[in-house]
Formats: C-alpha cells, structure tokens, sequence
C-alpha cells in the first residue's frame, strides 16, 4: 500500500500556494512567523464559549451545527438564525460555517441564500455530502453535490460536512466546496465500536458480502477499503492524510478542515498530516497551553523570582 507521508515534499509546496492567516501590516519590521500556519476554528455555536477564544486569539474561525445550536440553547429557526447573525458579526471578516437544515435542491439553494445574507462577508454554507437517502430512500443521493454547484455558481462560499471518506471529499471539491469537512472522531468512534480485530481495517464500512472475488471468496472489500486503512486507532488522521495528499498531488485548492475532534492531541496528528484548518470544541481549546509540566514549572520560576520583588 503507498505510504502518505511520502507525499511531505508536495504538502508543504501546497500550503506555500495558501492564504495568509497571520497577516503584517504595511511598515512591520518583524514578519509573522505563523503567516502560512493551519487555522483553528471553534466548533460551537454558543458565542459565550467563541468571544473570549476570539479575543484572546486562539482562533480565526468558528463551525456550527444543528445540534451545536439546540445545544446553546436555540429553540426555533428564529432563534438559530438570530444566535448566527450574533457569531457572524463578531467574528467578521472570519469564515462562520452555518449548516443547512432543509434537504431538497430547491429549498437548500434557497435557505443557503437566507443565510448567507445573515452576513455576506463571512458566512459559509454548510452542505451535508451525502446521507439523503437515509432520510428517504426517494431523495436524490447527489443532492449535497448538486446543491454544492449551484452555490459556488453564486459565488457562495461552502463546507462540505460529514466527509468520511477521501472520495467524497474529492467529489465536494469538484463540486466546488470551498472548504472540505472529514470528521475524523466520529469515523474513529465508529470502528472502533464495530470493525472486527481479525479481519481487514474498515471491514465494518465496505465489507462486500453479496459478492465473491476471483477466488470466490466472499470476504472482499470494495476498493474504498484504502480510504480507511491504516492501523485501527488512527483510520481518523488517515483519513486527512489521503485527502491532503490527493489534494496536493492535484493542486486542490478546497480546505480541509478536520473536524469531530475528540482531544487536544490530535491537533499535532492533524498538522503533521497537512489539514488547513481544525475546528475543535471550546472546551478543548481552553486547555491547548496547559501542560503539568508548566504548571510545575511556573510555580518553581515564580517562587524563584520572589527573591527580585521589589
Ligand atoms: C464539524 O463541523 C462538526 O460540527 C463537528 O466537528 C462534529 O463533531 P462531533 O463528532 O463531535 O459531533
């Protein structure tokens, strides 16, 4: 199997092709040292969680979802969109993702246009990939991929969420998605819960039983089996890396934006596997600088340094 870490080289020459987080301004003798460093958003709609990570500058975006707004506390569309507006200004000119709660084409398209003119500048349609059959076997299953062209038509930002694969991933920024969301805690959470130890990784997601290989052995997979291969604990940062590298070998210039992080190390994992950007919960953000070692540290320089006061 090829080894993604292979592709180090091309990742780095993609990220030198992306924006600028760490802007100077005009006249700074002494450059961001972070200016082309991966963004960090904060994957929460309650803005009394987003205001003091924003202040402090800890991050430079923010991801919502229904059930991140119920979880604050929104109780109708109303509410929701009044709790958006609220995220949308403060954050400005930050990107906001605000997910989509209808599932048709036609009213998708049209509420993504209510939404984005909460606040043009910075809001970012989020559009479920896939998953509408699973609401009703009628619906179109390109519906995400569909609704995702005809934003980007318009001119309308996107992020393509609930990506748990590299080909769906693929097909969003082919659709013109201009940010892609794999949610790697909840791809891990479910192997780990449901892939049999014995059998090939990812054997609960593409095991093909109604068909035999050439060899007329019924345990085969299908060929997106890769998408999460790897060793069984790290099928989430897998995930990221087959994106990243596809993505670079292809000048894809689509984000990826790791999401449905589950603690603060994998915000290591997701950097050295080249996502853009990571959305994580505030809870998790409020403890990126701790460490005992610090603790034990600090206290030690400060009981040391009494003997200068005054
Ligand atoms: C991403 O944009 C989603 O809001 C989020 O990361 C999902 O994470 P979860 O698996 O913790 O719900």
């Amino acid at each position: 199997m090829f080894e993604v870490n292979d592709l180090h080289a091309v990742l780095i020459h993609r990220r030198r092709e992306m924006e600028i987080v760490n802007g100077s301004p005009a006249g700074k003798a002494l450059p961001h040292p972070a200016a082309r460093g991966p963004r960090i958003f904060a994957d929460t709609a309650d803005i009394n969680e987003i205001a003091p990570l924003y202040e402090a500058g800890i991050i430079n975006g923010v991801t919502t979802n229904p059930t991140l707004l119920k979880k604050a506390g929104a109780k109708s569309w109303k509410e929701a969109k009044a709790m958006l507006t609220a995220i949308l200004r403060l954050m400005k000119p930050n990107p906001v993702s605000l997910e989509l709660t209808e599932t048709t084409i036609a009213e998708m398209v049209d509420q993504a246009q209510e939404l984005y003119a909460l606040g043009a500048e910075n809001a970012v349609i989020k559009v479920a990939i896939g998953g509408y059959p699973a609401l009703d076997p009628a619906k179109d299953p390109f519906t995400g991929l569909k609704v995702l062209r005809k934003l980007w038509e318009r001119d309308i930002r996107t992020n393509a969420t609930l990506i748990f694969n590299s080909t769906q991933a693929f097909w969003a920024a082919n659709a013109g998605a201009t940010y892609v969301s794999p949610f790697m805690g909840r791809l891990a959470d479910y192997m780990y819960k449901n892939d049999q130890p014995e059998l090939p990784v990812g054997n609960s997601l593409y095991w093909i039983i109604d068909h035999k290989n050439s060899q007329g052995d019924q345990r085969t997979h299908n060929s997106e089996y890769v998408a999460v291969g790897g060793a069984r604990k790290d099928s989430g940062i897998r995930l990221i890396r087959e994106i990243a590298a596809i993505f670079a070998n292809y000048d894809i210039h689509s984000e990826i934006l790791a999401a449905s992080v589950r603690n603060a190390s994998q915000l290591t994992e997701v950097f050295l596997a080249g996502a853009d950007i990571v959305t994580v919960p505030a809870q998790i953000l409020r403890t990126v600088a701790d460490h005992p070692l610090s603790d034990a540290g600090m206290v030690s320089f400060d009981n040391d340094a009494k003997v200068f006061a005054g």
